[in-house]
């Protein structure tokens, strides 16, 4: 096919994904005067750091004393152990700076009485090394994502950052040396395909919730990163954990913020009882999100949940009163009477575990270097490729993330990687030559869509790989359930390969986009269904009903997933931080 009749634009960088992290490494690298492109399927501001409610954490000791070396600590054993430690000391050390960078943006935290910006307590995040819970979650209602992202994006256009709106990524461009070039993209309103090249190509691409039914993400949380990355032959790294936030809004999904229970909310059974404090009896209903949500998914299983199915339980705050629901929680008060019609002043809101974030991703150092190996030669920093926040693995969630820190892994690693981007890019002044073929492998997608005969509908496609990943990927693992996945996801992905565009004449240019979204929403579904199964053990959001212990001397390595035969490997965990003492593996109790 080769590349002619496909217009090419030169930038320095190309960032795939207007969010949090894109936006803060976009600002970075457009401020030291290089030639940025942003990529968004959406307006900047629509991406998904926008439904982000609760915080960011930062260890400000704003409303009691607190310090970067006790985050550190709560997010090495949030990860229950397989988080990187010297990724986890750089981010927890960075992250007061962070904060009060984007205060300096103009970002409108909330405010204490004192004039200092506002925190209220998380799940997982304690003072002292575990004795009792602090206020680390710095926030702007509950609507911080909304607030951070409007607040980078002006920044974005005042520092003449150039945004693709609208534009989608389609594949990398790598040459014979592996190194990435660039990528082939294609506008959503007129398909047309262009080549974008440039010398640091990062991916801020976000997470793939919409693997699963029943998930906090929006539609666009398609997993393009990993999906790119994959069939470009990079593996993914520890896909088989998946968080499950413990209150989605029953029956529609909808992130109900922990922000609820750090403003005092708890969650209560059938018989009205406060069920938290028998799983986790210090941290109660601000245990780490894994322990949450395995509570709420066995007092469903063993017969005290609620409703007429008893199969969600209730979160009850209407004893915070009218005005801190109003002031402090007003977006929960919205969510809450649209799709749950309950006035969570009045009632409690009904509520169920849902897929919310992926903890693994595109391996990558704390520089947000992608590291992996090449062919069959040993694991390496790929050459021009970058990535940055859910769709990396850094790794400082481990096995399960923290809530709030999320935020922080976007400001703190998107920053980071514009650093080391300007870097790499002095001792790389001139575009490489770009591969004959760059375009090739995106256009034959493209062309299989449209010549098709009989092809499969995406939608009855999706709604398969979804249907399959609820049942057997879900709060807890089953062996035959998780055989049984393997085969009917692969099953699946062989229907993806013969997906069509049927109706020319009634779609617009949606109906090819999610064509193209499920070929890297089936990616990531067969890394968490392989990597899933093949993990004997119980770790933070990973539990086998058939290994319900951790086992540290078997399991403690991340896992690489290679798509090209399903293939799995593992590497070791970074157990020693940067400065302080590497903290010792023990049970994790809350
Ligand atoms: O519960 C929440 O507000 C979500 C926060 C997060 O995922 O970090």
């Amino acid at each position: 096919m080769g590349n002619v009749n496909i217009a090419k634009r030169t930038f320095d960088v190309v960032i795939v994904g207007a969010g949090g992290s894109g936006m803060r490494a976009a600002l970075h690298l457009s401020q030291a005067g290089l030639k940025v492109a942003v990529l968004s399927k959406v307006f900047p501001t629509r991406s998904h750091t926008v439904a982000a409610q609760g915080g960011i954490a930062a260890s400000l000791g704003n409303v009691k004393e607190d310090n970067w070396h006790w985050h550190m600590y709560d997010t090495v054993k949030g990860s229950d152990y397989l988080g990187d430690q010297d990724a986890i000391e750089f981010m927890c050390r960075a992250a007061p700076e962070v904060v009060y960078e984007l205060e300096h943006f103009g970002m409108p935290f909330d405010r204490l009485d004192n004039g200092k910006i506002y925190q209220r307590p998380f799940g997982g995040h304690m003072q002292d090394f575990g004795k009792a819970p602090v206020e680390r979650a710095c926030a702007a209602a509950d609507r911080t994502g909304h607030a951070l992202l409007h607040t980078l994006y002006q920044q974005n256009v005042q520092a003449n950052t150039n945004f693709f709106v609208e534009w989608m990524a389609l594949d990398l461009i790598r040459d014979e040396e592996g190194d990435v070039l660039g990528v082939v993209a294609m506008e959503i309103e007129t398909s047309e395909v262009m080549i974008l090249q440039a010398r640091a190509t990062l991916f801020a691409t976000g997470g793939a919730g919409r693997i699963f039914q029943a998930s906090t993400n929006a539609y666009i949380n398609t997993g393009d990163g990993l999906g790119m990355a994959a069939r470009a032959g990079i593996p993914l790294e520890d896909m088989e954990f998946f968080q499950f936030h413990p209150t989605g809004v029953y029956g529609a999904g909808v992130l109900i913020s922990e922000g609820v229970r750090g403003e005092g909310g708890y969650l209560i059974n059938k018989d009205g009882e406060r069920f938290m404090p028998r799983y986790a009896p210090t941290a109660q209903d601000l245990a780490s999100r894994d322990v949450v949500s395995r509570a709420i998914a066995t007092e469903i299983k063993e017969g005290r949940g609620c409703g007429p199915h008893g199969d969600h339980v209730l979160l009850k705050a209407d004893h915070l009163g009218d005005a801190v629901i109003r002031q402090r929680l007003p977006g929960i008060r919205e969510i809450a009477l649209k799709f749950a019609h309950v006035d969570p002043a009045q009632e409690p809101i009904p509520v169920v575990p849902t897929a919310h974030y992926m903890m693994g991703g595109i391996p990558t150092n704390y520089h947000g270097q992608v590291v992996a190996p090449y062919k069959t030669g040993p694991e390496e920093v790929v050459q021009g490729l970058y990535a940055v926040g859910e769709c990396a693995c850094v790794s400082v969630h481990g096995a399960n993330r923290l809530g709030c820190n999320s935020l922080l892994d976007l400001l703190v690693f998107g920053r980071e990687a514009a650093r080391q981007i300007i870097e790499d890019l002095q001792r790389s002044p001139h575009p490489k030559p770009l591969p004959a073929d760059a375009a090739d492998r995106p256009l034959a997608r493209l062309a299989r869509l449209e010549t098709q005969t009989n092809g499969e509908n995406v939608a009855e496609v999706g709604a398969a790989m979804r249907q399959v990943m609820q049942t057997h990927c879900g709060v807890f693992r089953f062996p035959d359930l998780l055989a049984e996945g393997v085969a009917k996801i692969r099953a699946v992905a062989e229907r993806v390969q013969r997906t069509a565009i049927k109706d020319h004449s009634k779609v617009f240019n949606t109906a090819r986009v999610e064509a193209l979204e499920l070929d890297n929403l089936i990616e990531v579904a067969q890394a968490t269904m392989h990597a899933a199964a093949a993990r004997e053990e119980s770790r933070g959001g990973h539990a086998r009903d058939d290994f319900p212990k951790r086992d540290d001397d078997k399991w403690l390595k991340h896992s690489l997933y290679f798509s090209e035969g399903h293939k799995l490997d593992y590497k070791p965990v970074r157990l020693k931080p940067l400065t302080v003492e590497s903290f010792p593996l023990k049970a994790r109790v809350y």
